[in-house]
């Protein structure tokens, strides 16, 4: 049998997918995540197999204690701030992506049998993409190329994992969704910044269930050393505009998004840090693509359930709803007719610019 796996971050979007895919291997588990209300209610739902070491990983002597404790044969390391809240807190996102990445993976080097560590890494480490200029879809071997806060603190923690002692994994992350309502919470910096984003930005889709299964099969199969590029097939190479606007609709309420803003085509650095991925070496080794994105909105429907058709009948009122997200949208008095996303999200949530402290390649 074997030996335990920890996953950091184990009760994020990505990380209870994660905890439930390798319990249902028949793995055993533990989590070590935040003591937060939150994550104390996630614990009661834990399925078998799976256990808790409550960690702030930005403590040194919490990690040290916790990798001693559980002498895991493989990390998988997601814990992370991300997209939106990252850009209130640039030190906490640091502190976390960084500083605790580097703590861990050197703490992990000392133990006495290594784990293999995988390292839960995005798209964005390719910087802002635009459309018509760059050409897609990214590949693991292409330059990373970090232009902002989040794509700059993965990229140093991906620098750091790849330079390890350690049997390394890096898993670049597209665009993780979820048919699961609960799993997805809406909040107002979530519609800000679903707003902000150029509605013709490239974006690669998939379902959460699949990087969990892609997690789970990298902690065994033949990649150590590799970096895999984790999406959607084909049918998840989609525009940003289409998510929102897809899933709202599925869930009764179609035609309530405003319609946002394009890219503009002449500014290359006037886009968000996601892009469509080559995933063929990753679903070789992997085998982790189950859900199109048809199969997701269709599901996402049906999980709706009741809700849907009591949704539809507001439906006479979507001008109404469009009009009231409209005035809180980002560019709303914002004179021109293109997106600008990194003056949006510096407007409202923060100041995006990473200070570059090295050359990463
Ligand atoms: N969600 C996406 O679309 C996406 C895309 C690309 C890459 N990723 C990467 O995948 C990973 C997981 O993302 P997610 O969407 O599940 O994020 P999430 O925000 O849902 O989960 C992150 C988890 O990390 C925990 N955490 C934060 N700070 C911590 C600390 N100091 N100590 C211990 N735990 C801490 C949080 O409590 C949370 O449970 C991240 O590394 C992220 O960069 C995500």
């Amino acid at each position: 049998m074997a030996g335990t796996v920890l996953v950091t971050g184990g009760f994020g979007l990505v990380g209870s997918a994660t905890v439930r895919r390798l319990t249902e291997l028949g793995r055993t588990v533990v989590v070590a995540d935040l003591d937060t209300p939150a994550n104390r209610k996630s614990q009661a739902t834990l399925s078998r197999g799976a256990s808790v070491r409550w960690t702030d990983l930005t403590d040194e002597d919490q990690v040290q204690r916790l990798v001693s404790d559980v002498a895991p044969e493989v990390i998988i390391h997601l814990a992370a701030v991300i997209p939106p809240p990252i850009y209130k807190n640039p030190k906490l996102a640091k502190r976390v992506n960084v500083d605790a990445t580097a703590t861990l993976v050197r703490i992990a080097e000392q133990q006495p049998t290594p784990p293999r560590f995988i390292q839960a890494s995005s798209n964005a480490v390719y910087g802002a993409r635009n459309p018509h200029t760059a050409t897609a879809p990214v590949r693991a071997e292409d330059q990373m190329r970090p232009c902002d806060l989040y794509s700059g603190t993965k990229a140093e923690a991906e620098a750091i994992v790849r330079s390890s002692k350690l049997p390394w994994v890096v898993l670049r992350l597209g665009g993780v969704l979820s048919t699961d309502p609960n799993a997805m919470p809406l909040s107002a910096d979530a519609l800000y910044f679903e707003s902000l984003l150029p509605t013709d930005g490239r974006l690669h889709s998939v379902d959460v269930r699949d990087v969990a299964w892609a997690f789970a099969a990298a902690t065994t199969a033949d990649v150590v050393g590799e970096i895999l590029l984790i999406a959607g097939d084909d049918s998840h190479r989609i525009r940003q505009g289409d998510v929102g606007a897809a899933l709202a609709a599925a869930r009764g309420l179609p035609g309530v998004l405003p319609p946002g803003r394009p890219g503009d085509p002449d500014r290359d650095d006037g886009w968000f840090v996601t892009d469509w991925m080559d995933t063929a070496r990753a679903q070789e080794a992997l085998q982790f693509q189950h859900y199109s994105w048809p199969d997701m909105q269709a599901e996402t429907a049906a999980n709706a359930g009741w809700t849907r058709h009591l949704l539809r009948l507001l439906t006479p009122l979507a001008p109404l709803l469009r009009a009231i997200l409209a005035r809180r949208g980002a560019y709303r008095n914002t004179p021109g007719r293109y997106a600008d996303p990194w003056a949006a999200i510096r407007a409202r949530l923060g100041e995006p610019a990473w200070d570059q402290p090295r050359e990463l390649s």
